[in-house]
């Protein structure tokens, strides 16, 4: 398996579902939108498998947007500051990520957040009400190695430099000009985990509101493919969408939840994936893997 660059180890990334979903892709592309990018993942996916001709990459979390600009149009400049930041840190010494931390949140460098990412507790950001990052640091490791970093930075900049534009705002608002021959992979904040308790992203996003903006994006004509709710271990995490939207729901297999195997349970987590009519068919010469046609055939 090509394993594909990765610099922003992000919770809640589809690094490892991408080829699955990745299949539901059309071929030629012209602009490939990812309005609740993240780290990113599939824009990452899509561009390495040459799926389309440029990229949208969206997040209402203006700080992710700022750290995917400086790494696609600065990985030089990103990569050797990378390098710096994490040598300053000596194993033991705790302090020293809240220094960053607070050196972050008075001069906003996109690359101190990289670094605090990846030296934060599980890897989840958290900001406050004023845009100040919160998360604290977990004392078992020192986050991805400089070359490594290197290596990730360096190939992401290759696949999009030159053919990506960057955006911050509401899904609505950024991925509002997509047309017909276009495609948007949309991975908003899950109902179940970013509504209650467990308000993992800053900003809030009810079905209603998802379901408004998905029916524009249909009467638009624009293809797309949404991940949108799951299940582990039988567990349903999220409302299903109404069948009249008129989407195909399909089920991919995640593999085994790391949430459940830390409680000491072996359970298999299952995600939705919702696609227009049409982009459920097998694209040509794609071979669906045999989990997802035995979900399909349910
Ligand atoms: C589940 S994460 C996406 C993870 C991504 N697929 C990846 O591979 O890393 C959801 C993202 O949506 C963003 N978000 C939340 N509400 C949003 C909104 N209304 N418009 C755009 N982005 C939003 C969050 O900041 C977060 O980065």
């Amino acid at each position: 398996m090509i394993r594909l660059p990765h610099p922003i180890p992000y919770q809640g990334s589809k690094r490892s579902l991408a080829p699955m979903i990745g299949r539901y892709i059309p071929r030629g592309v012209a602009t490939f939108y990812e309005p609740f990018a993240g780290s990113a993942a599939m824009t990452i996916y899509a561009a390495h498998h040459r799926l389309a001709e440029r990229f949208v990459v969206a997040d209402s979390l203006e700080p992710m947007v700022d750290l995917l600009r400086s790494i696609v149009d600065e990985p030089e400049r990103t990569a050797a500051r990378y390098r710096d930041v994490w040598e300053g840190q000596r194993p033991g010494e705790l302090g020293y990520f809240n220094e960053v931390r607070d050196r972050y949140n008075s001069k906003r460098d996109p690359v101190d957040l990289l670094y605090l990412i990846c030296r934060c507790v599980k890897n989840a950001i958290r900001f406050n009400g004023s845009g100040r990052f919160t998360q604290s640091v977990d004392k078992r490791r020192l986050g991805m190695q400089p070359d490594k970093m290197r290596g990730a930075i360096m190939g992401v900049s290759a696949i999009l430099l030159g053919r990506t534009e960057f955006r911050v705002g509401d899904w609505k608002e950024t991925a509002a000009d997509a047309a017909q021959g276009d495609f948007v992979y949309m991975d908003p904040p899950y109902l179940g985990t970013s509504i209650g308790r467990d308000k993992r992203y800053h900003q809030q996003l009810t079905q209603d509101e998802l379901c408004e903006g998905l029916e524009g994006l249909m009467a638009r004509r624009v293809p797309f493919a949404l991940s949108y709710d799951g299940m582990t271990g039988g567990r349903e995490y999220g409302p299903p969408l109404p069948a009249s939207l008129g989407l195909t729901r399909l089920l991919l297999h995640a593999g085994k939840s790391s949430q459940a195997t830390l409680s000491g349970r072996n359970e298999e987590t299952v995600e939705s994936l919702y696609v227009t009519p049409g982009l459920a068919e097998p694209v040509a010469g794609v071979i669906r893997p045999r989990a997802l046609q035995e979900s399909l055939a349910l």
